[in-house]
């Protein structure tokens, strides 16, 4: 299991802000964040079809939709919608007493599982 850097991404005050897409970079990360009512998720910044970036789409019944082409993504397990074929990368989140933390695998991981 890799270590999980967990980073603060903001404070309470977003637990009532309206829903959202947005991007955001994190230690050099960039990732999408979205808040579908009183749920966060994280997941990679660029789309896995052609590139578009996935904080211009929009969040439909916990699933993302890509502004491109509209592929739709699921939030709560990454997998493409049946046909695509593919997925997105997520991050865990974690509502707590000071704010909204993202959890990011510590950097280097796979290069000392690889040895690269
Ligand atoms: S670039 Fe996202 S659906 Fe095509």
């Amino acid at each position: 299991m890799p270590k999980i850097n967990w980073i603060k991404i903001f404070d309470t005050k977003i637990l009532q802000a309206a829903d959202f897409v947005r991007g955001l970079e994190i230690s050099g990360k960039r990732l999408c964040i979205v808040k579908d009512g009183e749920k966060f998720f994280a997941t990679q910044f660029y789309c896995p079809h052609a590139g578009a970036v996935l904080a211009d789409g929009w969040c439909k019944e916990q699933r993302l939709i890509c502004p491109y082409h509209r592929y739709e993504y699921d939030l709560k397990t990454g997998r493409g919608a049946p046909g695509q074929g593919d997925y997105i990368d997520l991050y865990p989140t974690e509502v707590r007493e000071d704010g909204l933390y993202v959890g990011l695998p510590e950097p280097g991981f796979l290069k000392k599982i690889f040895r690269f």
